[in-house]
């Protein structure tokens, strides 16, 4: 049969899909190019689009395969990860279109956590934002850039809910609570994706990881997940729907299991809630050989059967596992798999090329000129500025001890990551160069200018017991008027495979600590960390503590801007910190127990060494200035499941500073057909408010916000009175009582 380049028979009708694809466009089109493809490709063809693959330019985990350009040229290739800059994908996509049989477009993958070369704060540190706008505003960047150096899709948002601190991966999420992830998730996905492709300035999104990767037993990396299907969808899935809703083009599955079942060949998650209950259309793709290790699993006897069972739970795409590539034609041959179920895969990775635009032109994302305008722009770094000061949570501030004067004659800057750059960064930071980062010494040098003393010793090591660094900090601490301590952990000490069983500082640390509070001079504390601390001493004896992550390229002039004043620090925890790794798993939204704790009384639910209560509770920040809450009132004592209630409440700044303060909303439901948790997050608001002025906050409840999965799994509200309490953090004591009738 004569075939046409590819190319020549699609030209006939080239058109850019409006993001949210087939909805703004007639499905029936675009299904109709689908069809024009796939009537010309053979089953060796319909099985290479099903494959992905690592180049060799950066490395994320094994790599199998040497000969992926040979694999290209005949066409056993779909996509390509870890490879980026426009002109080496232009190179591997010429040798897709030009030199393969059917010449289809390669997609292109990456790692675009939290920025590509412009690295903004890890996305935990963004999440204590709560500023939505801000985060979705450094996704888009990071699409900006990701785009102009030839990628076409991130692996990003990773929205997996987590109350384990030991697991490494907390940093690259935004934290324990539902509401706020789903916020988050939606954000990110509209940063990435846009609502077009057609500028080729946005990439795809990349749920991840499907799912509840984040509850791994012990907190230890890639560890077994087992949890109650209520507990599951209350709690963990609603971020992974709100990224599917949002429009999320892309879900990559989990390396755990999930009640027993892998992800990567759970048709529970892949089949019966992703497709059939939420519409999804999109790729399914997995983790890195993911489908391999069902065998290690012990799911499968083999890897062609780990192939069969990933077919026919929903996986379209085998990251770089090669068991697609190795046997998907024999399970064909021998009756395992239909064409059809191959067909539905390849259907699905084709209709996102299309949507991409990538048939009506292979090279539209390799443009050199725009990457080299793009990278690293002023205006980028400036937006790394602004969410970085965001990130920052003030946890403790006595004797407004901070913002320093900037009158001081002198400041010691002390401790392992006061000089540090790459650490900044963090995990996960793409082309990132730590080189370019603004470590915390040079952030105060800049902004101190000549006019103070700005000295630095390093005291100690990340780890170790060596303390011979000590006398020379501390003489230099007796000398300044003011101490800065950096501490906390290496960029690499958190991210993936970096689980914690201590999650206390490393090496001597908080020694070092100790011994410069006992200088008797005021200590300020900032820790950088991917993770939440047990920190009990720093937490209780230290006039100031800083929560700063790893806060990226502009980590220093951030932080500079906030120990000197010049920005208020308005961010509010997403994770709790645990007063010690004991207390794990303690998060806020817990169940209240038939032995509630009692002080003083034996037979509560308590610990004979440690309260109940956190270091710091979510939601948890101070300020710079103080805000003060009204009575809440509500617009009605009683509604119904057709009607809403309005709840207001006017916040004032009473102090000398203006502000921001994210005023929270939760909700505590007081019976239930199944037992429910003492306080839920189901609103907040970031407000600006400058010193001495007051805002009425509104929030507006239906019973939809209320609903849950009751005694028989039904997703709805109940009937019954609700506390509701608003404030600035998850202990809130401002509440007031309203009911929900029929
Ligand atoms: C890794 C990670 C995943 C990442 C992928 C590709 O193992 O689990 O988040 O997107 O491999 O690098």
């Amino acid at each position: 049969m004569k075939y046409w380049k590819i190319s020549t028979l699609l030209l006939l009708t080239p058109f850019f899909l409006q993001c949210g694809g087939e909805a703004k466009v007639s499905s029936d089109k675009l299904d109709q190019r689908i069809d024009s493809v796939m009537m010309l490709m053979n089953l060796e063809e319909k099985i290479g689009q099903m494959n992905l693959f690592t180049s060799d330019w950066d490395v994320t985990g094994p790599t199998l395969r040497e000969n992926y350009k040979e694999d290209i040229v005949a066409g056993k290739v779909g996509a390509i990860f870890n490879a980026h800059t426009a002109a080496y994908n232009r190179e591997l996509q010429r040798i897709a279109v030009e030199e393969s049989r059917l010449k289809i477009p390669l997609l292109f993958g990456y790692d675009v956590i939290h920025g590509y070369k412009t690295i903004f704060p890890i996305p935990l540190g963004e999440a204590a934002s709560w500023d939505l706008e801000a985060i979705e505003r450094s996704a888009s960047v990071a699409a900006a850039e990701a785009s102009a150096a030839g990628l076409h899709w991130t692996f990003a948002p990773m929205v997996d809910i987590s109350r384990e601190p030991r697991w490494g991966r907390v940093m690259e999420g935004a934290g324990e609570d539902p509401y706020l992830g789903s916020m988050v998730a939606r954000a990110r996905v509209r940063g990435f994706q846009g609502e077009t492709f057609e500028n080729a300035d946005k990439v795809l999104a990349c749920v991840k990881h499907f799912a509840a990767y984040g509850a791994p037993e012990a907190g230890r990396e890639y560890n077994t997940v087992d949890m109650s299907d209520r507990m599951f969808r209350d709690v963990y899935l609603p971020p992974y729907k709100a990224a599917v809703e949002e429009g999320a083009y892309t879900v990559m599955t989990s390396f755990n299991e999930l009640d027993g079942v892998p992800a990567s060949g759970n048709s529970y998650l892949l089949h019966d809630i992703l497709r059939e209950e939420w519409g999804f259309k999109g790729i399914v793709v997995t983790d890195y050989t993911s489908i391999n290790e069902m065998v290690l699993h012990g799911i499968v006897a083999d890897e062609k059967e780990a192939g069969e069972l990933a077919l026919q739970a929903g996986v379209d795409m085998d990251m770089q596992g090669a068991v697609y590539y190795k046997y998907l034609k024999q399970s064909v041959e021998e009756g395992k798999i239909s064409v059809t179920q191959i067909d539905q895969a390849v259907r699905n990775i084709l209709r996102v090329k299309f949507i991409l635009g990538l048939f009506d032109d292979p090279y539209r994302y390799f443009d050199t000129e725009r990457e080299k305008q793009v990278l690293f722009s002023q205006a980028n770094q400036e937006a790394a500025l602004d969410m970085a000061r965001k990130s920052i949570v003030l946890l403790r501030n006595e004797n407004q001890t901070l913002p320093l004067s900037k009158e001081l004659r002198s400041l010691a800057v002390i401790g392992p990551l006061a000089d540090s750059q790459n650490d900044l960064i963090g995990a996960w930071s793409g082309a990132g160069n730590g080189n370019d980062c603004v470590s915390l010494l040079k952030g105060l040098q800049d902004k101190a200018g000549t006019a103070m003393q700005i000295r630095h010793a390093r005291g100690c090591d990340f780890e170790g017991t060596d303390r011979s660094g000590f006398a020379a900090a501390l003489s230099l601490a007796r000398q300044s008027d003011a101490i800065v301590v950096a501490i906390g952990e290496k960029g690499r000490m958190s991210g993936e495979a970096m689980s914690r069983s201590d999650i206390t500082l490393p090496g001597v640390q908080e020694e070092l600590v100790k011994a410069l509070v006992a200088t008797g001079k005021p200590v300020v504390v900032v820790l950088m960390n991917g993770r939440p601390l047990a920190i009990p001493w720093i937490a209780e004896n230290t006039p100031a503590v800083l929560e700063t992550w790893f806060l990226g390229t502009k980590a220093g002039n951030a932080i500079a801007d906030v120990l000197f004043g010049d920005y208020n620090p308005s961010g509010k925890l997403t994770m709790t910190f645990p007063r010690n790794v004991g207390q794990i798993p303690i998060y806020y939204n817990h169940k209240n127990t038939g032995r509630p704790f009692e002080p003083n009384t034996t037979w509560t639910s308590h610990y004979m060494d440690v309260p109940n209560s956190p270091q710091f509770p979510f939601g948890w920040g101070l300020s710079y200035t103080t805000f003060d809450y009204s009575a809440i009132q509500a617009d009605q004592p009683a509604f119904g499941k057709s009607g809403s209630v309005t709840l207001r409440v006017t916040v004032s700044n009473t102090g000398l500073r203006d502000g921001e303060e994210v005023v929270q909303l939760y909700v505590r439901d007081l019976v239930g057909s199944v037992t429910r948790p003492v306080r839920e997050l189901k609103g907040f608001k970031k407000i600006n408010l400058k010193a001495g002025s007051q805002e009425e906050v509104t929030f507006t409840l239906t019973a939809a916000d209320l609903a849950f999965h009751t005694r028989s799994m039904a997703f709805e509200a109940e009937t019954g009175y609700f506390d509701v309490f608003i404030g600035g953090n998850s202990e809130a004591d401002q509440s007031i009582r309203i009911q929900l009738t029929e």
